[in-house]
């Protein structure tokens, strides 16, 4: 049995592929993936992907409770840990142009076992990313109509029926989250009918979402008062409060915001050049919301002092002190509800091209592997995990799962660090368009920053991913193990 768990996948170089050649191999009779994506739609769908809750929402805390006007440090040390994982996405994406991702990935290095671990902590990624986001965005459009175009809204709808307060579920006396279930049904239908369709919409959200952050930074950085950086670092307050200590917690919790640049390797199998591309749409991505975000933390805590951040909706809260700005809050808060949609657009898209790569290694039932024969998209699985996604997004207290996603995305950035280097020795002679530079340096760090940050959580949380992954393994035992394509030789 211990054989079959770590069989690994065979990984047969990869064709050169232009548009409208499938790499993956279709299942007798029916349509693949369509290879539309260009460099400029695998960047975008990073940039789509990448910022959203983790700037607009998480950073505020971060700054006020941990680490001061060095949460721009913070974001340099999240940042630099993902940019090690980034290369490694690169190498595989553009030597294994398929829509698995990490999970294809580690079944050809690391073998099924592994494989079915880092796809079920996909599911934590893609999955429970977009309700969480789904609902951070139902928060900033209820306050946008209320406070800002001073409209009623219905508080029945505003929130989940049961909360979770620490020790017990409890009632909320609200019937559900209609916004958020509004969002995610909406995207939901968009990535049904098209990879085109939702890259589009996408290029069009980013467009506006950088817009506004743009325009924060020209304005706000007029209002910089450099006392306000001093000290950078304030004086530590205990464990995890300020102090360098309270630098890498802080760096822990905005992990969240760099969490999706990894979703532009799930469009390998829909991409035009996906040899050239994927390290351009991984790389380029990544580096372009890194320097975003350490510019709009330095506008931020250098605007209004950090004590003073502690919000749900930061950037706002910065700008409310200058009345001359007010206009720049309401489109701050337009592009933070055109941002997070386009976070919810790309995990929507992210997770059922998962589902369709386990589908076709037989780890899932063959439903998930089914492309729409016209619009040729992964279509049930996008409805499974659309009406999945409205149900945690609309009913389920989703504040406890936050860290359990980050918490899942570092185990699979880890694993496919230590991947790359374990193919090197296993497979040498693959073609590899892109390669990690100085690999044997570069993916063990990968391994340690990524590990180093998701110890942290996983001390305070561990008994939530225990729990996540005794579930994926009665799963595993019960469907997958059995109905495995390399049961059949
Ligand atoms: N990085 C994404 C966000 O910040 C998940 O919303």
């Amino acid at each position: 049995m211990s054989k079959s768990l770590f069989r690994v996948k065979p990984v047969e170089p990869a064709p050169h592929v232009d548009a409208g050649e499938p790499v993956e191999g279709s299942l007798q009779g029916e349509t693949t993936l369509k290879r539309t994506l260009t460099a400029r739609h695998l960047v975008l769908l990073g940039i789509g992907a990448v910022i959203g809750a983790g700037i607009f929402v998480l950073t505020g805390q971060a700054a006020a409770n941990h680490a001061g006007p060095a949460i721009m440090l913070s974001f340099v040390l999240a940042g630099t840990a993902c940019a090690l994982a980034g290369l490694c996405y690169a190498e595989f994406a553009a030597m294994m142009p398929v829509s698995g991702s990490a999970y294809s990935y580690s079944y050809a290095t690391l073998g099924e076992f592994v494989a079915w671990f880092i796809g079920w902590c996909l599911v934590l990624e893609y999955l429970f990313a977009s309700s969480t986001v789904a609902v951070g965005w139902s928060g900033y459009l209820i306050s946008f109509v209320t406070g800002t175009l001073g409209l009623p809204f219905p508080a029945q709808l505003t929130t989940a029926p049961i909360d979770w307060n620490g020790t017990a579920f409890v009632s909320t006396g609200h019937l559900f989250n209609l916004p958020a279930v509004l969002i995610v049904a909406a995207v939901s239908g968009l990535c049904y009918v098209g990879i085109t369709q939702s890259a589009i919409a996408n290029s069009i959200i980013v467009a506006i979402k950088v817009t506004v952050i743009a325009l924060f930074i020209g304005f706000g950085a007029m209002y910089i008062d450099p006392a306000n950086w001093t000290p950078f670092i304030p004086e530590a307050q205990g464990p995890g409060k300020f102090g360098f200590d309270g630098v890498t917690r802080a760096a822990a919790i905005v992990f969240f915001a760099y969490i999706g640049f990894d979703a532009v390797s799930t469009a390998a199998g829909e991409a035009k050049n996906p040899q050239r591309d994927m390290p351009i749409g991984i790389l380029g991505s990544l580096a372009v919301c890194t320097i975003i975000y350490i510019v709009v933390c330095a506008v931020l805590t250098g605007m209004t002092h950090y004590s003073l951040l502690g919000t749900a909706k930061p950037v706002a809260t910065a700008l409310e002190p200058y009345p001359g700005l007010a206009w720049l809050k309401t489109a701050v808060e337009i592009g933070a509800i055109a941002g997070l949609s386009s976070v919810i657009l790309v995990m929507l898209m992210a997770q059922p091209r998962i589902f369709y790569s386990m589908s076709r290694d037989g780890l899932l039932p063959k439903l998930f592997g089914k492309v729409h024969p016209k619009y040729q998209t992964p279509y049930v699985g996008t409805i499974i995990v659309g009406v999945v996604a409205c149900v945690l997004a609309g009913f389920m207290p989703l504040n406890v799962l936050g860290e359990l996603v980050s918490m899942g995305t570092l185990l699979a950035f880890a694993t496919v660090c230590a991947g790359v280097l374990v193919l090197r020795r296993t497979r040498p002679e693959l073609p590899r368009p892109f390669r990690v530079p100085f690999a044997g340096v570069i993916c063990p760090l990968g391994v340690v920053a990524c590990l180093y940050l998701f110890w942290q959580p996983f001390t305070e949380h561990w008994k939530l991913l225990v729990g996540w992954t005794a579930l994926g393994l009665v799963i595993y035992f019960a469907y997958g193990y059995r109905n495995s394509r390399l049961n059949t030789p």
